[in-house]
Protein backbone atom coordinates (compact mmCIF):
# COMPACT_ATOMS: atom_id res chain seq x y z
CA UNK A 1 0.00 0.00 0.00
CA UNK A 2 3.01 2.23 1.14
CA UNK A 3 4.08 1.21 -2.22
CA UNK A 4 1.13 2.15 -4.15
CA UNK A 5 0.30 5.99 -3.31
CA UNK A 6 3.47 7.00 -4.79
CA UNK A 7 2.56 5.92 -8.51
CA UNK A 8 -1.16 6.68 -8.01
CA UNK A 9 -0.06 10.36 -7.43
CA UNK A 10 2.55 9.78 -10.52
CA UNK A 11 -0.51 8.92 -12.31
CA UNK A 12 -2.89 12.09 -11.80
CA UNK A 13 0.09 14.39 -12.35
CA UNK A 14 0.84 12.89 -15.64
CA UNK A 15 -2.91 12.62 -16.68
CA UNK A 16 -3.24 16.69 -15.35
CA UNK A 17 -0.72 17.21 -18.08
CA UNK A 18 -1.22 15.05 -21.35
CA UNK A 19 -5.29 16.35 -20.79
CA UNK A 20 -4.89 19.82 -21.92
CA UNK A 21 -2.66 19.30 -25.09
CA UNK A 22 -5.25 16.77 -26.69
CA UNK A 23 -7.93 19.58 -25.79
CA UNK A 24 -5.51 22.26 -27.88
CA UNK A 25 -5.08 20.21 -30.58
CA UNK A 26 -8.56 20.77 -32.04
CA UNK A 27 -8.39 20.94 -36.29
CA UNK A 28 -11.16 23.74 -36.15
CA UNK A 29 -8.92 26.45 -35.26
CA UNK A 30 -7.58 25.76 -38.83
CA UNK A 31 -8.68 28.05 -42.15
CA UNK A 32 -7.43 27.70 -45.52
CA UNK A 33 -6.53 31.37 -47.13
CA UNK A 34 -5.74 32.57 -50.81
CA UNK A 35 -3.98 35.42 -51.68
CA UNK A 36 -2.52 36.83 -55.22
CA UNK A 37 0.08 39.55 -55.87
CA UNK A 38 2.68 40.83 -57.88
CA UNK A 39 6.25 41.40 -56.57
CA UNK A 40 8.99 44.26 -58.11
CA UNK A 41 12.34 42.99 -58.22
CA UNK A 42 14.02 45.78 -59.12
CA UNK A 43 18.23 45.51 -59.54
CA UNK A 44 18.84 48.95 -60.75
CA UNK A 45 17.93 52.29 -61.37
CA UNK A 46 17.65 55.29 -59.03
CA UNK A 47 16.39 52.94 -56.57
CA UNK A 48 17.14 49.50 -56.45
CA UNK A 49 15.68 46.83 -53.99
CA UNK A 50 17.89 43.83 -54.63
CA UNK A 51 21.88 44.38 -53.72
CA UNK A 52 24.50 42.04 -54.00
CA UNK A 53 26.36 41.34 -50.86
CA UNK A 54 28.89 38.44 -51.54
CA UNK A 55 30.14 36.39 -54.54
CA UNK A 56 32.97 33.54 -54.71
CA UNK A 57 35.34 32.64 -57.52
CA UNK A 58 33.00 30.63 -59.11
CA UNK A 59 30.60 32.93 -59.33
CA UNK A 60 31.47 34.96 -62.46
CA UNK A 61 32.67 31.51 -64.44
CA UNK A 62 29.41 29.48 -63.82
CA UNK A 63 26.88 29.96 -65.84
CA UNK A 64 24.61 29.33 -62.90
CA UNK A 65 26.05 32.00 -61.05
CA UNK A 66 26.61 29.79 -57.98
CA UNK A 67 27.70 31.36 -54.68
CA UNK A 68 25.76 34.80 -55.39
CA UNK A 69 23.98 36.17 -52.49
CA UNK A 70 21.63 39.04 -52.65
CA UNK A 71 19.96 40.89 -49.66
CA UNK A 72 16.63 42.52 -51.06
CA UNK A 73 13.68 44.71 -49.71
CA UNK A 74 10.84 44.56 -52.30
CA UNK A 75 7.36 46.04 -53.01
CA UNK A 76 4.57 43.73 -52.97
CA UNK A 77 1.60 45.04 -54.82
CA UNK A 78 -1.94 43.85 -55.57
CA UNK A 79 -1.69 44.10 -59.28
CA UNK A 80 1.65 43.81 -61.80
CA UNK A 81 1.45 48.24 -61.98
CA UNK A 82 3.85 49.19 -59.52
CA UNK A 83 1.86 51.92 -59.19
CA UNK A 84 -0.79 49.72 -57.79
CA UNK A 85 -2.35 49.05 -54.25
CA UNK A 86 0.75 48.23 -51.50
CA UNK A 87 0.34 44.83 -50.32
CA UNK A 88 3.42 44.91 -48.78
CA UNK A 89 7.54 44.16 -48.56
CA UNK A 90 9.06 41.16 -49.48
CA UNK A 91 12.43 40.83 -47.51
CA UNK A 92 15.34 38.82 -46.75
CA UNK A 93 18.27 37.04 -48.60
CA UNK A 94 18.72 34.96 -51.91
CA UNK A 95 22.00 32.92 -52.53
CA UNK A 96 22.17 30.84 -56.05
CA UNK A 97 23.15 27.61 -54.66
CA UNK A 98 23.19 25.21 -57.83
CA UNK A 99 26.10 24.28 -59.70
CA UNK A 100 24.55 23.19 -62.46
CA UNK A 101 21.68 25.17 -63.07
CA UNK A 102 20.34 29.16 -61.76
CA UNK A 103 18.67 28.06 -59.00
CA UNK A 104 17.63 30.25 -55.60
CA UNK A 105 18.03 29.16 -51.84
CA UNK A 106 15.03 31.54 -50.76
CA UNK A 107 14.65 32.63 -47.00
CA UNK A 108 12.44 35.51 -47.10
CA UNK A 109 9.67 37.38 -44.86
CA UNK A 110 6.91 38.85 -46.85
CA UNK A 111 5.54 41.59 -44.10
CA UNK A 112 2.46 42.83 -44.96
CA UNK A 113 2.23 46.71 -44.30
CA UNK A 114 -1.99 47.33 -45.96
CA UNK A 115 -4.96 45.56 -45.46
CA UNK A 116 -6.87 43.43 -43.26
CA UNK A 117 -3.13 41.43 -42.98
CA UNK A 118 -0.99 44.67 -41.91
CA UNK A 119 1.77 43.88 -39.64
CA UNK A 120 1.30 39.71 -40.13
CA UNK A 121 4.09 37.67 -42.29
CA UNK A 122 4.86 34.65 -44.22
CA UNK A 123 8.14 33.38 -44.00
CA UNK A 124 8.96 31.28 -47.40
CA UNK A 125 11.80 28.82 -47.15
CA UNK A 126 13.00 26.93 -50.29
CA UNK A 127 14.38 26.47 -53.64
CA UNK A 128 13.46 28.59 -56.60
CA UNK A 129 14.76 26.79 -59.96
CA UNK A 130 14.84 29.93 -62.43
CA UNK A 131 14.52 27.78 -65.29
CA UNK A 132 11.05 26.96 -64.90
CA UNK A 133 8.02 28.50 -66.16
CA UNK A 134 5.90 27.64 -62.73
CA UNK A 135 8.32 27.81 -59.26
CA UNK A 136 7.09 26.24 -56.21
CA UNK A 137 8.01 27.64 -53.19
CA UNK A 138 7.30 26.30 -49.51
CA UNK A 139 5.57 28.43 -47.01
CA UNK A 140 6.92 27.64 -43.64
CA UNK A 141 5.38 29.67 -41.03
CA UNK A 142 3.74 32.92 -40.41
CA UNK A 143 2.79 35.20 -37.29
CA UNK A 144 -0.19 37.34 -36.60
CA UNK A 145 -3.59 36.49 -38.79
CA UNK A 146 -1.05 33.65 -40.23
CA UNK A 147 -0.05 32.10 -36.93
CA UNK A 148 1.09 28.45 -37.61
CA UNK A 149 1.45 28.74 -41.20
CA UNK A 150 2.33 26.25 -43.64
CA UNK A 151 1.47 26.27 -47.35
CA UNK A 152 2.91 26.74 -50.85
CA UNK A 153 3.43 29.19 -53.27
CA UNK A 154 3.23 29.07 -57.46
CA UNK A 155 5.17 31.99 -58.93
CA UNK A 156 6.03 32.63 -62.42
CA UNK A 157 7.43 35.53 -64.02
CA UNK A 158 4.90 38.26 -65.50
CA UNK A 159 7.47 40.59 -66.77
CA UNK A 160 11.00 41.10 -67.46
CA UNK A 161 12.64 44.24 -69.17
CA UNK A 162 15.18 43.50 -71.81
CA UNK A 163 18.00 44.30 -69.03
CA UNK A 164 16.09 42.49 -65.99
CA UNK A 165 16.22 45.90 -64.15
CA UNK A 166 12.85 45.39 -63.39
CA UNK A 167 11.27 41.90 -63.05
CA UNK A 168 7.47 41.44 -61.89
CA UNK A 169 6.78 38.19 -60.58
CA UNK A 170 3.19 36.94 -59.75
CA UNK A 171 2.59 35.12 -56.75
CA UNK A 172 -0.10 32.67 -55.93
CA UNK A 173 -0.09 31.85 -52.20
CA UNK A 174 -2.17 28.62 -50.17
CA UNK A 175 -2.21 29.16 -46.60
CA UNK A 176 -3.14 26.85 -43.91
CA UNK A 177 -2.90 28.90 -40.56
CA UNK A 178 -4.90 29.12 -36.95
CA UNK A 179 -7.95 31.51 -37.06
CA UNK A 180 -6.88 35.22 -35.74
CA UNK A 181 -7.47 35.58 -32.60
CA UNK A 182 -5.86 39.23 -31.32
CA UNK A 183 -4.79 37.51 -27.80
CA UNK A 184 -1.55 36.86 -27.52
C1 LIG B 1 39.98 33.13 -55.75
O1 LIG B 1 40.67 33.87 -56.75
C2 LIG B 1 41.80 34.61 -56.27
C3 LIG B 1 42.34 35.44 -57.42
O2 LIG B 1 42.62 34.61 -58.53
C4 LIG B 1 42.81 33.65 -55.65
O3 LIG B 1 43.89 34.38 -55.13
C5 LIG B 1 42.14 32.85 -54.55
O4 LIG B 1 43.06 31.88 -54.05
C6 LIG B 1 40.89 32.17 -55.06
N1 LIG B 1 40.21 31.54 -53.94
C7 LIG B 1 39.81 30.27 -53.95
C8 LIG B 1 39.10 29.80 -52.71
O5 LIG B 1 39.96 29.53 -54.90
Amino acid sequence: MAKLIPSLMLIMCLSSVVLPQSESQSSETKKVTRLHFYLHDVIGGDKPTVWGVAECNLTEVLASEFGKLVVLDNLVTSGPDVESDEVGRLQGTVGLADLREKALVMLLNLVFTKGEYEGSTLSILGRNPLGAAIRELPVVAGTGAFRMATGYILTTTYFSDPARVHSVYEYNVVVYHNIFSSSL
